[in-house]
This record gives C-alpha cells, sequence and structure tokens, in this order.
C-alpha cells in the first residue's frame, strides 16, 4: 500500500492510492478530486482523454466521501497541498456514499458535534487528533527518557482524591464505587515502589459546568517523584513542557499550517516560565500591580471597546450582503458565497455577544477577587494575557486546595501546590505540587473535608513506613491539546467527547 504521506518518495513513479473523495469538481472533461487516505490529503486530475468516456462517466456522479482508488503519476507541484499531484490513469469505484451532511458551508457546533462519527473526517478535526497523538508520543518519550515507569491506577475507586462534590459514583458488586477522578494517590504509592512513575489514564468528573475547557471524561498525566521538592517539580514540569511543545514544532508542521495556528506564541515557550506566588497573581487580577507595563483591568476596558467595534462592523458587513442578495441581480453560486459569510458573521457574532455580556462581569470579579479564593476560567484568562509564556502560580491557600497538599513551613495557611496556567487565555493545564509527609496533619485534613477515614488507610500507611519528600502533578492532555491547536473549544481534542449534557455519539 502506498499512503500519501510519504508521497514524495514516489515522485515520477505510478502509485495507486485507495480513500475518500473530500471534495470534487469538474468541468469539460476534466475531474479535480481532493482525495484523503486518513495519512493526508491530496489533488488528483482525472481528464476523460486520458482514461476514456466509459470510465469518466460514473467519476461526474462521485459524491462527497465516496472510496475510490485511484492510479496515476506523481507530480510535484509546489502550488498544491501537500505539494504533490496525482494525474490519474485509472480510477476504480470501491463504494459511492449518499448525500453527506457535513459540506463546507457553515455548521454549528451542535450539528458538528451530533455528527462527530464523520467530522472526524474534515481536515481540521483531522490534524487536531494528528496533534493529539504526536503530544501523547512526546510525553511517553520525556518520561521513559528520564527512567519514569509507567504505571497504571485504578479507575474503580471508593474514594474521592480531588474533593467529594464532582464524583461519578457507580454500582461496584452492591458496594458504592466512584470513577476515579486522577490517579494521583495511587501513584504515590507507586513511586516509594519505583521512585519515578508517572500514570496516563482517564479520569472522570461530574462537574455541571459548560464551559469550554471542561471535559466529563479526560486523559490524564500523572508523574509522582519521590525526594522531589516543590521546586525540583516545577523545574521538571517547565522541561517537560517545553519538551512537548517543541516536539509538536517539529513534527506537526503540516497540522499546524492546517489549523492556521500562528506558532509564534509556540516557539516562546523556551523561554522561562515566571513563577509567582498566588498571592502575587491576585494582585496581577486585581489590577494593583502591572506585568511588563500592562494592567490587567486597563486590557478588559480596552476589550470591550475592541469586542463593540468589532461586532458592529460584522452587523454592517450582514447588511450589505443582504442586500446584495435581495438585489436579485447574483448568481446561485454568488448567493450561496454570501449566505455563507452571513451565516458565519452570524456565528461569530453570537459569541462576541457572549464576549460583551461577560466582559462586566469578569471585570468585577477581577477587582474585587479575594487573597483566599481559586481563580474561575475569566480570572485565569485575564491573569495569562499579561504574560507570553505559561505561568505557575504557586504557594496557594490551603484552605482552596486538596488534602493532601504539604503545608509550607514558614506559614503553615499556604500549601506547597502549583498550577501552570497557559498563555493566549487558555488557563489551568497543569495542577500539582508537594505532597504532605506529616501523618497528623494529614489526619486533620482528612477530617477537616469529611473523607471516609477508613478509605484513606492505605495511603496513610506511605506515611508510616518510609514516608520521603514527593512531588507530583497532573496534566490535562486535552487541556494542552486545546492550548498546542489553539482551539475554541475543548470538545474538538478528543474523538469522542463525553461533557455535562453530551453522551452521544
Ligand atoms: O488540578 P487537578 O484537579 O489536579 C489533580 O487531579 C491532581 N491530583 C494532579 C496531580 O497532582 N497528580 O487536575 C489536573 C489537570 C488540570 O490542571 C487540568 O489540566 C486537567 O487535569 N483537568 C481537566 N481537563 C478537562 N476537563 C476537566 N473537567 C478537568 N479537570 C482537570
Ligand atoms: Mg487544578
Amino acid at each position: 500500500m502506498r499512503y500519501i504521506k510519504g508521497i514524495a518518495e514516489d515522485e515520477g513513479k505510478i502509485v495507486t492510492l485507495k480513500g475518500w473523495v473530500s471534495n470534487k469538481r469538474d468541468s469539460k472533461g476534466i475531474a479535480f478530486i481532493i482525495l484523503r487516505d486518513g495519512s493526508g490529503f491530496i489533488q488528483c486530475v482525472v481528464s476523460e482523454d486520458v482514461i476514456g468516456a466509459e470510465k469518466f462517466e460514473p467519476i461526474k456522479r462521485l459524491t462527497q466521501e465516496s472510496a475510490i482508488a485511484i492510479t496515476g503519476n506523481v507530480v510535484k507541484d509546489e502550488k498544491q497541498i501537500g505539494g504533490f499531484e496525482i494525474q490519474g490513469t485509472n480510477v476504480e469505484i470501491i463504494s459511492v456514499a449518499e448525500e453527506y451532511p457535513i459540506s463546507n458551508k457553515e455548521h454549528g457546533p451542535d450539528f458538528l458535534m451530533d455528527h462527530r462519527h464523520l467530522w472526524l473526517r474534515s481536515r481540521r478535526q483531522w490534524a487536531i487528533m494528528r496533534v493529539r497523538n504526536r503530544i501523547i508520543f512526546a510525553i511517553h518519550n520525556f518520561f521513559q527518557s528520564k527512567g519514569f515507569v509507567q504505571m497504571d491506577a485504578p479507575i474503580f475507586t471508593c474514594n474521592a482524591s480531588e474533593g467529594t462534590s464532582d464524583l461519578f459514583a457507580t454500582d461496584f458488586y452492591g458496594e458504592p464505587a466512584y470513577l476515579s477522578q486522577s490517579g494521583q494517590l495511587y501513584g504515590e504509592a507507586m513511586a516509594m515502589a519505583q521512585g519515578l512513575i508517572y500514570t496516563f489514564g482517564p479520569t472522570f468528573r461530574a462537574e455541571k459546568s459548560k464551559t469550554r475547557r471542561h471535559l466529563s471524561e479526560f486523559w490524564m498525566i500523572e508523574p509522582e517523584m519521590a525526594f522531589y521538592d516543590l521546586d525540583m517539580d516545577m523545574d521538571i514540569i517547565e522541561e517537560f513542557i517545553q519538551y512537548v511543545v517543541a516536539d509538536v514544532l517539529v513534527h506537526c508542521k503540516v497540522e499546524m499550517e492546517t489549523l492556521e495556528r500562528d506558532t509564534s506564541m509556540l516557539e516562546k515557550v523556551k523561554e522561562k516560565f515566571p513563577r509567582i506566588t498566588h498571592h502575587e497573581a491576585v494582585k496581577i487580577l486585581r489590577g494593583e500591580k502591572d506585568v511588563n507595563g500592562k494592567n490587567a483591568l486597563k486590557m478588559l476596558e480596552q476589550d470591550l471597546i475592541d469586542v463593540n467595534e468589532k461586532a458592529d462592523n460584522n452587523r454592517k458587513e450582514i447588511t450589505e450582503r443582504e442586500t446584495k442578495i435581495s438585489s436579485g441581480n447574483l448568481k446561485k453560486g454568488e448567493i450561496n458565497f454570501n449566505q455563507s459569510a452571513i451565516d458565519k458573521l452570524k456565528n461569530a457574532n453570537k459569541d462576541l455577544d457572549m464576549l460583551l455580556e461577560n466582559i462586566p462581569g469578569w471585570y468585577e470579579s477581577a477587582k474585587s477577587f479575594s487573597f483566599d479564593s481559586d481563580f474561575g476560567g475569566s480570572d485565569e484568562t485575564i491573569l495569562t494575557r499579561l504574560f507570553g509564556t505559561p505561568i505557575m502560580v504557586y504557594n496557594w491557600p490551603g484552605e482552596i486546595k486538596a488534602f493532601y497538599m504539604k503545608a509550607d513551613n514558614e506559614n503553615p495557611s499556604l500549601a506547597r501546590g502549583v498550577d501552570v496556567l497557559a498563555p493566549e487565555g487558555y488557563g489551568e493545564i497543569v495542577g500539582g505540587g508537594e505532597r504532605e509527609t506529616d501523618i497528623n496533619r494529614l489526619l486533620s485534613k482528612i477530617n477537616e473535608h469529611k473523607l471516609p477515614m477508613s478509605a484513606f488507610e492505605w495511603y496513610l500507611d506511605l506515611r508510616r513506613f518510609g514516608a520521603v519528600p514527593h512531588s507530583g502533578f497532573g496534566l490535562g492532555l486535552e487541556r494542552i491539546v486545546s492550548w498546542v491547536c489553539k482551539l475554541d473549544h475543548i470538545r474538538e481534542t478528543i474523538p469522542f467527547a463525553r461533557s455535562y449534557g453530551r453522551l452521544t455519539p
């Protein structure tokens, strides 16, 4: 079998490619087919003169997503996607598709998610899945090359690790069990056996939040390192994210181009990530401290002006195009073109209107943010926009963090946790920190959090038998894919998203 990826090696040769018609136009005895075979996209030109009228006739009737085998000469052509073209000498039809529901025109996100099983074939989705794949590969490469052992944590658990409010309950032979929110506690046990470990598995959160960052089922990478303190933890997090992003930049050039991702921001990830305490971060958010001459609140005020202007311009353009259509002077193709542009503008304005509605609330929340609170999505966006690289926020108020976080020696009300917030408004991609080793502190935390002590006896054993300082973190795979691809919504980062209100297809 030959595939589109790697077609450069076949330049000047005759090859046969098997795939699907992702797009086709034909006129005057020549058909231009964009073929996709899973590995890539390529233009194929088939002419009636070459293959004969009898073979050409059925090609005219080929619909989008019909499957074909095409034989032809591989010719270099810089203008075409992928830089090559197939000049067809034969076409075999494998199956003719019914009318395909997804076309080039603008579809709403609900429609596309309802057709996710088909949507996955489109070029953008194809590119996103390839980036996801490369990120997974890079993650394993990074940890394996450093001597980490991958170990898997159970999915059925009898206890909460991250808090009791967002657990999915199931029935485990008549006993209640919960789908795992995090493999961390098990990771700690495994690190005491292997030194350096990471888990990589699905995790579940029953938050009823419909945001562009939340999934109910997502994949998390959770390294855990014996003898690491918080500073060492932050060092390896930084090195890890830099490695993964650099790897994608090298290996996913075609995908980044397909996604029209401006990679200049990703290049900056090479620089050191600023490390700021939660207290400092709150000051910045409240507009009491500038960053590189930028002020969080002033930027929001400017946003309001910019968004208003953009929405106004869009409305003007919609009216102009509607007037053109109703003039009756346009050809069918021109009407379709204008209508599709109008639909796009209307969708864009829905988003802008939502922003206009939300910004005043975000502004208020930022301005009066309290020093013992956790950041919400909007706060993270406001904060991270001021920086070019990811930032690491550490030393959090203990009250708002999980029970297992180590209390700071100098100020025990602070937890030695760290969150990594991605730039460009993406917010938290990593949560981690140093773990509490003092068994008495842990006992009182478990009580404070009203967690069932019996479920944590095994965890406490880790402190009874050879306790050592240790740290770890969790990276949300879909969060990093979303940022690296610069997507509007996390639902496109996973083949079949599960989120509040979405269980199909
Ligand atoms: O911050 P979280 O809740 O931390 C933990 O679970 C720790 N036990 C990790 C550790 O130290 N081993 O989650 C870690 C990361 C977040 O930073 C985010 O990237 C991702 O998991 N995440 C989600 N991703 C998608 N949808 C959700 N609902 C997510 N919740 C967390
Ligand atoms: Mg977190």
